[in-house]
């Protein structure tokens, strides 16, 4: 097809209209006071059950008679696998560290390493820590099928709502992971089949890089779910609101 001279022309990059600072500002509220509602969490709460409503900062309940403390036995895994996570770490440099601050933005640092010495370097355990967090949403995916079940009975609350969502969200985070989308796709130097037609891991490769490019919103708002989804639980616990049931 023939190319017309608007075709030809060069692609108009969209314009942001926020300055550069709000993105590592926000990274360094958010991240900020997540870790300190989390460290909250393990030294000055014990459980997080509501009835059959179980806090994803306390699942799973089960310490195999490991001795530490509730939430820290839970949390190691989803934070180093967030601590580590490619998109976080991208955040965390610019927020924190202003490793640059953002884009054309010159480094501050004299010298750069990459993530090449310790403790950086330790970012590439991320794939293993990603096997360990699917683990971790087994445990999760049970609890939303038990936040359905009343006394025995199939019920909807509120709470079953909030904590399915919960856990699809946390689903779409971790099966968006670049380390997932090289576990499916990455090592493979043909895509097709000897007839030319593409392999069911290529559609699959596909499938994951269209999950994978929307990562960066999953991992803010699956994070953020998490946290309201323990709020809920808590304040449940405490009797200053009422579950609502529909069914
Ligand atoms: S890259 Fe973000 S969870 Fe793996």
């Amino acid at each position: 097809m023939a190319q017309t001279a608007e075709s030809l022309q060069p692609t108009k990059r969209k314009s942001h209209s926020l300055p550069y600072w709000v993105e590592p500002t926000f990274t360094v509220v958010a991240l900020g006071l997540f870790g300190l509602y989390t460290l909250w969490l393990v030294f000055f709460q014990s459980s997080g059950q509501f009835h059959n409503y179980l806090s994803p900062f306390f699942s799973p309940t089960e310490s195999w008679g490991i001795k530490v403390l509730p939430a820290i036995w839970v949390l190691w895994s989803p934070l180093l696998f967030r601590a580590t996570c490619y998109y976080y770490r991208k955040e965390i440099y610019r927020g924190f560290f202003h490793d640059p601050v953002s884009c054309a933005v010159p480094e501050s640092r004299k010298y750069y390493f990459g993530e090449t010495r310790f403790p950086f370097n330790w970012a590439n355990l991320h794939r293993w820590f990603w096997y360990v967090a699917v683990i971790v949403l087994v445990f999760l995916w049970i609890d939303a099928v038990q936040a359905f079940i009343f006394n025995g009975h199939f019920g909807i609350g509120l709470g079953s709502i909030i904590m399915l969502i919960n856990v699809s969200l946390l689903t779409a985070y971790t099966f968006s992971c670049h380390a997932f989308r090289h576990l499916i796709g990455g090592g493979s130097q043909k895509f097709s089949c000897s007839d030319g037609r593409p392999t069911t891991r290529y559609k699959w490769w596909n499938r994951v890089s269209t999950w994978n490019e929307n990562h960066g919103t999953y991992a803010w708002v699956s994070m953020f779910f998490v946290w309201f989804t323990d709020v809920y639980i808590r304040l449940l616990m405490n009797g200053v609101i009422h579950d609502v049931r529909f069914f």
